[in-house]
């Protein structure tokens, strides 16, 4: 990716293949890594995190076969993680080689309480390595990113300190990770806007974000960071990764697409500016979250915003009557845009007439009004004792009902 330190849209950087693969049970195979990196490909990230080279073989023999097959010319920045030392930053340069677009992202802990009990390092001796290991992995490739692990329960006076000395050593992309889902979204905000007020050369690097979801505000917070300067998001399909997971990329893209009004101004653009504000084709977001579900063996919880089997599922009568009628009435954005081809009208106890006889009207029944009403009143009776009325359920009432005499 060509550096811009003021781009004009907000970058995807997508680590299902990394941070979500971390989630406990979710192991894939090179094949299932290969095939989800193409569909990532289709839906149009900016950047795929493809895993830690260093970590076990197979991580890197699929990082290097993505690089191969998807990291074309026109195709995503491929990036591996690797920590602060040179056998992990050679190992990431070796599996990325074969990509067009390369990055390499380094990281190291600067919260105290990862310093003293994890690294047994001192703050001088991190801020002494940080720099270092870029500019090592700058003898490979242009496009690196550093992160400040635990960056959200750091002092940020030492994280201006260290910010400030790897982009001098050629860091690209600084990236804010909130490792333990800590922050709230004003914290977080107002961490973003500390950096990008006190960090003398910031304007040399892209502000990127990271955050896991143990209180649940991982897409808030990142919301909260774009409004203070954030321009590159690190999230995962589904929501998928350690622990409660990470930030999930169709909540935050849906969110800033549908109002963008509200995230123009943020961007620099006027607010009435129907630009989109990420390069993600969001027709292309169901059959993403079916495919990562599919192959890490993940089950999306039915609630779940935007690709759960009920985000776009009407139950109650007055819903769907309104929706009918106009389905701006109950819904903030269209089925269509993330790829399915339609809501759904479930009918349940609490379904009413109108949608019942919608229903009806889609599987060919055409009732008079006096049978119409003997049917619903059966329905009612039906649905009192079962959770979802099927077809085959509604094909049996109108049988009864019309044949009787
Ligand atoms: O959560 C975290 O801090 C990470 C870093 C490696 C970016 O995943
Ligand atoms: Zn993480």
């Amino acid at each position: 990716m060509k550096f811009d330190s003021n781009p004009d849209r907000i970058i995807i950087f997508d680590t299902t293949l990394r941070d979500g693969e971390q989630s406990p049970g979710a192991t894939l195979n090179v094949d299932e890594k290969i095939a989800i990196a193409r569909q990532l490909a289709r839906l149009g990230v900016d950047v795929i995190e493809a895993g830690f080279a260093f970590a076990s073989p197979g991580d890197f023999e699929a990082i290097n076969k993505i690089a191969q097959l998807v990291g074309t010319e026109d195709g995503p920045v491929i990036c591996s993680l690797a920590r602060a030392s040179q056998g992990d930053i050679k190992a990431a340069a070796e599996a990325i080689a074969p990509a067009y677009h390369q990055r390499i992202h380094t990281f190291i802990a600067t919260s105290d309480i990862h310093l003293e009990y994890k690294l047994r390092k001192s703050r001088q001796e991190v801020l002494k390595i940080a720099p270092e290991m870029v500019a090592y992995a700058k003898s490979f490739t242009d496009d690196i990113e550093f992160s400040p692990e635990d960056a959200g329960r750091s002092d940020p006076e030492f994280l201006y300190e260290i910010l400030e000395a790897v982009i001098d050593a050629g860091a690209t992309t600084i990236n804010i990770p909130d490792t333990v889902g800590y922050t709230t979204p004003s914290e977080f905000g107002g961490l973003i806007k500390g950096i990008s007020e006190n960090v003398r050369n910031i304007d040399r690097a892209i502000i990127s974000v990271h955050g896991h979801n143990d209180l649940g505000l991982a897409v808030a917070n990142f919301l909260e960071a774009v409004q203070n300067g954030a321009r590159q998001l690190e999230c995962t399909i589904n929501g998928i990764g350690e622990r409660a997971g990470n930030a999930a990329l169709e909540e935050l893209v849906m969110a800033m697409h549908v109002r963008r009004k509200f995230y123009n101004p943020f961007l620099g653009r006027p607010a009435e500016s129907e630009a989109p504000l990420t390069h993600i084709n969001t027709q292309e977001i169901y059959k993403t979250s079916r495919l990562v579900s599919n192959l890490t063996g993940m089950f999306v919880q039915p609630n779940k915003a935007i690709v759960g089997a009920n985000a776009f599922s009407h139950e109650s009568g007055i819903h769907q009557d309104g929706v009918l009628k106009n389905k701006l009435t109950y819904e903030i954005m269209d089925a269509q845009l993330i790829g399915l081809t339609d809501n759904q009208i479930v009918l349940g106890k609490h379904s009413g007439r109108n949608a019942f006889r919608t229903r009806l009207k889609e599987l060919g029944y055409e009732l008079a009004d006096q049978e119409l009403n003997k049917a619903f009143v059966r329905f009612k009776e039906i649905a009192d004792k079962k959770k979802e009325i099927t077809d085959w359920d509604l094909e049996s009432i109108v049988n009864d009902e019309t044949q009787q005499p």
